[in-house]
């Protein structure tokens, strides 16, 4: 009887996380690690959950601190992952938007967010987080326009989805992609995720794994 032959089917693996490690924390650019890996920044608003996705992506409870206030983090945090093989950073950034950080402060940390951005030539996308939760915010939406006009390739990420029936989070986010459709001819790549229960997780490291590919 001749063999059967089974279907090759592709099944993409797990990224694997082989190791990571806090590097430094940088007031500005020119205090940051040598630009020689690929990197991926992680923005938006204070207590979006910047934080905790990329302890959630990275499978540490502590790597990066985060904190119910808004405003736990105020530099540039260089977080170095699987170092003896395919090396690549991750970069957890201050939160913008936060009401209680008196203003002259609060346009300090946006000159040292937007100098990092749009200088760092090793930077291969901006992870741009939104809670699922919010409307639309001036400040979001302007600050996706300025990452546009500087031509700072970023994907946008909804999080805490965990905070929402499946309904309401998915009206939320035709309601934003609306409104991102009014200025924007297309729209970028969308994640969707909660640190609360790992969702968007394999997605989200599939898609900087496929980036790195390209360096
Ligand atoms: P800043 O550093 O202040 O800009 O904040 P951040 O964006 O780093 O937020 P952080 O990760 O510190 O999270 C803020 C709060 O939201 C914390 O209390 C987190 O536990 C909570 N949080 C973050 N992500 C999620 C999520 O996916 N689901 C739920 N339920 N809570 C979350
Ligand atoms: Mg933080």
């Amino acid at each position: 009887m001749a063999e059967e032959t089974q279907p090759l089917i592709a099944k993409s693996l797990p990224v694997k996380i082989s190791s990571v490690e806090f590097v430094i924390s940088s007031p500005n650019i020119d205090k940051c690690p040598k630009p020689i890996f690929p990197e991926y920044a992680f923005i938006g608003r204070s207590n979006v959950g910047k934080s905790s996705l990329i302890n959630m992506l990275m499978e540490r409870r502590h790597l990066a601190k985060t904190s119910s206030t808004p405003g736990k983090t105020q530099l540039i945090n260089h977080f170095l992952v699987n170092k003896a093989t395919k090396p690549w950073y991750l970069v957890d950034l201050p939160g913008f938007g936060y009401a209680r950080v008196p203003k002259k402060i609060a346009e300090n940390w946006m000159g040292m967010i937007k100098g990092y951005l749009a200088n760092r030539d090793t930077l291969m996308c901006v992870l741009m987080l939104i809670d699922v939760r919010h409307a639309p915010q001036k400040n979001d939406l302007e600050f996706m326009e300025w990452m546009g006009e500087k031509g700072i390739p970023f994907v946008m990420v909804f999080t805490k989805l965990d905070k929402l029936t499946p309904a309401k989070a998915e009206e939320a986010m035709t309601t934003y992609k609306t409104e991102m459709l009014k200025v924007w001819e297309s729209l970028p790549e969308i994640f969707v995720t909660s640190s609360a229960n790992n969702s968007g997780r394999e997605e989200i490291l599939n898609f900087i794994d496929s980036v790195n590919e390209k360096y």
